[in-house]
């Protein structure tokens, strides 16, 4: 009997996918640093019984129709606004994604980033390298406390859930607004369910971690920046497709809100010459927010195991639904 074919999309280390060389025949994108092009992809999906994605790979309607044996996408992500899930499912495709793994990873930077925009860390890394440090001065560098203050969370899933952990760690009061008020998480961690426009005005810490969906696409646009305290700071992690940057840009730039840290933009990369990098109250990351090499490691090894699961006729782990 012929081996399954597996189509990775990214490289990915050797020790990672070598316990299924027996079993696969595992086919791969040869870089590590560049996605596949949709050439390849197209041509590889006519193949192959699984494949394995990343956030960078667009799975649509198109592809999918040229996948005459494909059984599962499996997405080392936990978002997966990438495929074209309905689809999939209309066509018996099954989806996975790698949620829980990377979830304290992920707070951690949320985290970092929220306290890297108050204190201006990234500004005054810059500052001192360009030698421009002259003197101690009573305002010299002068942020904005995180502790005691009001964190407005939107996307009260795993990961908000895990960042309003680490904001009671600072006595931060913790306000969340998400689809489905979450009482469990309310009673765990103490925070405070209120309606979107409630935490906007309310909140001193903005942070989005909200899926990329129809419905919150576009979600942070200018009315919603009119809506925050001129002192508030805004974080996102989860999707750039959740803001109206062009509205981001002109809140930070006329004050409406005091400054952002951001981990991802709408297309991605983005060069140097972004609206956004040129005003100095913007800290940005290039989409690193579960970038640990044990996170990562043990993202790629359950998109693989769900692989596995499904070319054995069994559930996989982690199912999109
Ligand atoms: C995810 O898993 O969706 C992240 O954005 C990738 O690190």
């Amino acid at each position: 009997m012929s081996r399954p074919r597996v189509y990775m999309a990214r490289k990915i280390p050797e020790k990672i996918w070598m316990p299924y060389k027996d079993q696969w025949d595992i086919q791969m994108w040869p870089y590590e640093d560049l996605p596949v092009s949709r050439t390849e992809l197209f041509q590889q999906l006519k193949q192959a019984d699984a494949i394995f994605t990343t956030l960078t790979d667009v799975v649509d309607q198109e592809l999918m129709d040229n996948g005459k044996h494909l059984k599962i996408i499996a997405n080392m992500a936990v978002g997966y606004d990438n495929i074209d899930v309905e689809y999939a499912h209309k066509k018996g495709i099954i989806v996975t994604n790698t949620p829980d793994v990377l979830t304290e990873s992920t707070a951690d930077l949320t985290f970092a980033l929220l306290l890297a925009a108050a204190r201006r860390l990234v500004e005054a890394n810059q500052y001192i390298r360009e030698d421009k440090w002259t003197t101690w001065s009573p305002l010299f560098m002068a942020g904005t406390d995180v502790h005691h203050k009001t964190i407005g969370i939107v996307g009260m899933g795993r990961i908000g859930e895990a960042v309003a952990h680490r904001a009671k760690g600072f006595h931060m009061n913790v306000l969340y607004h998400n689809r489905r008020r979450r009482p469990d998480a309310e009673k765990r961690i103490g925070a405070t369910y209120v309606p979107f426009e409630d935490l906007l005005e309310q909140s001193d810490f903005v942070v989005c971690m909200t899926p990329l969906t129809r419905e919150t696409e576009g979600l942070f646009d200018r009315k919603a920046f009119q809506k925050m305290k001129h002192t508030a700071i805004f974080i996102n992690t989860s999707r750039g497709g959740t803001v109206n940057e062009q509205d981001l840009y002109e809140a930070l730039k006329e004050g409406k809100i005091l400054a952002a840290g951001l981990d991802v933009f709408q297309h991605e990369p983005i060069g140097k010459d972004h609206p956004l990098l040129q005003l100095d109250n913007v800290t940005a990351l290039p989409h690193i927010g579960s970038a640990t090499k044990d996170t990562r490691y043990q993202m790629m090894k359950l998109a693989l195991e769900n692989i596995e699961l499904v070319l054995n006729g069994k559930k996989p782990k982690t199912p999109v639904t």
